[in-house]
């Protein structure tokens, strides 16, 4: 069974993913934070993000691997352990800016599918074109939205408890910001893809959209029978 949640950022979409894979017992893949290792890798080096066949050069190159359980997934990259290096401001906007390149995106997508497809129970996969481009024959497929400011609350409330320095206001802007890129980029840009099941979380408790989802797939399961 494949699981395909998109939509833009602080939407729930990790929280709600990992939750899912859990319960499910499927593998879970954060796919942004695939284009954050590279956009890191990148960043490492020193090279220019207008500098595309050495960007591509750097995907291309970059051993990602997502290892462990959800709860407790380690992002590596090259054998280090990324998982903290890869949250920062910095890499999530430089992750933005690198998704915008088409070859970078072909080589996560084909990586993305290998995984995918390689785990026999199935997988969670969470990003911004799952439903439309990664996996668009997914068996369910669901769109996590909420209104910026909900957004910018909940990814500034996870930032103070993480002890990341950083204002409301510019958490806020900084989401409008990268939404903007990944809504009006020309490959893959974020949009609601067909048949996907729209969940605004605005106003719902994170268990409240989770027996949702559950709910969802469980009729996706039975329909399938
Ligand atoms: O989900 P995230 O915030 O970790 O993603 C970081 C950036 O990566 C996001 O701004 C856009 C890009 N991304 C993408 O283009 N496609 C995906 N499937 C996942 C992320």
């Amino acid at each position: 069974m494949i699981v395909a949640i998109d939509g833009p950022s602080g939407a729930g979409k990790s929280t709600l993913g990992k939750m899912l894979a859990k319960k499910l017992n499927l593998l879970y893949l954060d796919t942004g934070a695939m284009y954050r290792a590279v956009a890191l890798a990148v960043l490492e080096r020193g090279v220019g993000f207008d500098e595309t066949s050495k960007v591509v050069e750097i995907a291309e190159n970059a051993r990602i691997e997502l290892i462990g359980e959800p709860d407790s997934l380690k992002i590596v990259l090259d054998g280090r352990d990324v998982s903290a290096d890869i949250r920062t401001l910095e890499a999530a906007q430089a992750a933005s800016i690198v998704s915008t390149i088409s070859e970078v995106r072909r080589i996560m997508v084909e990586h993305q599918r290998t995984l995918g497809e390689n785990d026999p129970s199935g997988c969670v996969l969470e990003g911004r074109d799952i439903g439309s481009v990664v996996f668009p024959n997914a068996d369910v497929k669901f769109f996590l939205t909420a209104k910026p400011e909900a957004r910018a609350r909940r990814r500034f409330t996870e930032d103070t408890a993480k002890g990341r320095l950083s204002s409301y206001e510019q958490t806020l802007a900084e989401i409008n910001e990268r939404d903007e890129r990944d809504v009006s980029r020309e490959d893959s840009p974020l949009t609601i893809s067909e048949n996907a099941i729209v969940i605004d979380t605005s106003e719902l408790d994170l268990s409240e959209v989770f027996e949702q989802m559950i709910a969802k797939i469980s009729e996706a399961k039975s329909a399938a029978v």
